[in-house]
């Protein structure tokens, strides 16, 4: 268990179950402070930096850390151990000197410098200031720029290429952002907190947040370097038909030196081809015209079936002292489906490491980076859109808090936080054609079976009460799931069904993708596996390769199965039936649990 659970586990009753207070062994951990110290010992106190007084006690007795953390001392005093507990991630006041060099675990050459950390100008942190009397900057949709706006976000690309490498504006900078809180450039010191943790921003409910800011940055810098206030970037409409191809200004073209165009990506990819949002496989050889509204099944999936609450749509809890081994609770649905499927399909899948958006460490080198995340981050306002009020941000104090530090426009160093990236109306920017009535999968649930397509029955498997965990996913695993009777207090439609996988433990170096079907073989007319277009698919769990020094990571992965068991006419059904199906960088993967929960506390 990480410490996160402890953490509620203390500042809520309702929670607190004892074996929340399982020591703990895992030597990953960085605390190594034994129980013995005297209280006066300074080792033991954690000096936090200044930009974060706000939010804790200067300083705090890092001996009730470890006791709230490990339950290896004896809990003295609840009342400051539960204030000392909630550290939410932050990245450290000096971002150049506390910041240390990239890894990866390279299986061939390195296209692209391991070396991100940022320059120094020697200045302090500042606080966040929202913009003042700004007009909104309104981000358009790639394939659709009229002639000025992409020139305009030429012009500005072309500039930020001619500053020289150690400028915080320039090109690899700005790229190395993502290298830097990907691949390990910073760990979760906060005062002497984890300094052997290192930060990740994925596989988490940073995700959202981390990205919104890198942009919002991005964005403004771009804006200053060609003198423009209102400048806006483009997004990667991939969630429309008309978007689905790589938008033709970042294509090569022989008369010009287009500033936009990577040659770090899969040549097979280009345009009339579609996005392969589920990366369904064989999509090369499959000459069925089904991607387009494949994708738009995915995009629903990603941001309704799947995306039920925060911790769905977000990702799981995240606080400082989790390190990469410990299980986090999921991956957000976004996140680890469309979001990691377009990095990988964009990426050069003829080079080791998949080099520039195949990798994180790379990912930032190629301009269709942020115009792919832009269209994340629009993703993050339609999900709230289609539910207003009941599509929400976390309010966990600890996602709040979170707090990254960047170079703003005018070259100064400034923290901000979670809690000041929900409202893009005062961040002063937005998107053109955004709709949420309008959006073409809106509606894309996909289509019922048809019942006489449908075998009588469910296959006849091993139950997942049989099978020892962890298991391995080096060939297809399927199990009956039994579900869990509802209540009557429990009948309510918000009351969802979810599948949870958890413990997915797996290569971080690798390319890593495996799909989840429920109920499949219901089709029993062909021997064939269903695909990513049918309605037995439940989703996907992809991860884009970025880590290093910890060879294996451990994530989980949650899907709605409501609409799904409608749609597959097995709603009646006592149990489900789970198939796991491998597809690239499995063998290794191992699962820990499988579940299904109704209404489950977020
Ligand atoms: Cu930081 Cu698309 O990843």
């Amino acid at each position: 268990m990480s410490c996160l659970l402890l953490t509620s586990s203390f500042t809520t009753t309702t929670h607190s179950k004892p074996n929340t207070f399982k020591t703990r062994t895992n030597k990953n951990r960085g605390l190594r402070v034994s129980c013995n110290k005297t209280p006066t010992n300074d080792d033991n106190q954690i000096i936090l930096p200044e930009t974060q007084k706000l939010i804790m006690p200067n300083v705090v007795d890092r001996r009730d850390l470890l006791v709230g953390l490990g339950g290896l001392c004896t809990a003295g005093n609840l009342s400051s151990l539960s204030s000392a507990l909630a550290i939410p991630i932050s990245t450290p006041d000096d971002i150049t000197s506390k910041c240390q060099d990239a890894s990866i675990k390279s299986k061939g050459d390195i296209k692209r410098t391991l070396k991100c950390c940022p320059p120094s100008l020697g200045k302090t942190v500042k606080p966040f200031e929202f913009p003042k009397g700004e007009t909104v900057r309104m981000r358009w949709p790639a394939h659709e720029g009229t002639n000025e706006q992409v020139d305009k976000y030429k012009k500005a690309i072309q500039a930020m290429r001619a500053l020289p490498d150690d400028h915080p504006h320039s090109f690899k900078q700005q790229a190395s952002i993502h290298c830097a809180y990907c691949n390990g450039g910073y760990t979760q010191v906060v005062g002497n907190g984890f300094p052997d943790i290192k930060i990740d921003v994925h596989n988490s409910w940073l995700f959202f947040p981390f990205h919104r800011w890198y942009l919002y940055f991005y964005e403004r810098i771009l804006g200053k370097l060609i003198d423009d206030p209102t400048f806006a970037l483009p997004y990667w409409n991939w969630d429309d038909p008309s978007g689905m191809q790589i938008p033709k200004m970042f294509l090569f073209d022989e008369n010009e030196n287009n500033p936009l165009y990577d040659d770090f990506r899969d040549k097979r990819h280009q345009p009339p081809q579609l996005v392969n949002l589920a990366l369904k496989p064989n999509q090369d050889k499959d000459l069925s015209n089904d991607q387009e509204k494949c994708n738009l099944f995915t995009v629903y999936r990603d941001l309704v079936s799947n995306a039920n609450n925060e911790i769905d749509f977000f990702g799981g809890k995240y606080v400082a002292g989790a390190g990469p081994n410990d299980p986090k609770p999921s991956t957000g649905s976004v996140e680890r489906s469309s979001h990691t499927a377009v990095h990988l399909w964009v990426g050069d899948s003829s080079l080791p490491n998949r080099e520039d958006m195949g990798n994180f460490y790379s990912a930032g080198y190629d301009p269709l980076f942020y115009v792919h995340h832009a269209n994340v981050d629009r993703m993050w306002k339609l999900w709230k859109d289609l539910r207003p009020g009941e599509n929400v941000e976390p309010t966990d104090n600890d996602w709040l808090n979170a707090s990254y530090v960047f170079y703003d426009e005018n070259q100064d160093v400034v923290r901000v936080y979670n809690k000041d990236s929900v409202d893009i109306r005062k961040l002063k920017f937005d998107y053109a054609k955004s709709d949420i009535n309008k959006v073409a999968w809106r509606k894309s649930r996909p289509r019922r079976r048809d019942t006489n397509e449908q075998a009588p029955s469910l296959p006849v498997v091993k139950s997942v009460n049989e099978e020892t965990f962890p298991v391995k996913l080096d060939k297809i695993l399927k199990y009956r799931v039994t579900r869990p009777k509802r209540t009557n207090d429990q009948k309510a439609a918000d009351c969802k069904e979810l599948l949870s996988i958890n413990g997915i433990k797996y290569r971080g170096d690798k390319f890593v993708k495996f799909d989840v079907f429920v109920n499949d073989k219901v089709n029993t007319k062909d021997d064939k596996l269903p695909t990513p277009c049918d309605p037995e698919y439940a989703g996907g769990f992809a991860q884009v390769p970025h880590c290093e020094s910890v060879m294996f990571m451990v994530s989980a992965a949650r899907f709605g199965l409501d609409e799904l068991l409608e749609d597959t006419n097995t709603k009646g059904e006592e149990y489900v039936v789970v198939a796991l199906v491998p597809r690239t960088g499995t063998e290794d993967l191992t699962v820990g649990e499988i579940k299904i929960e109704l209404c489950p506390v977020v």
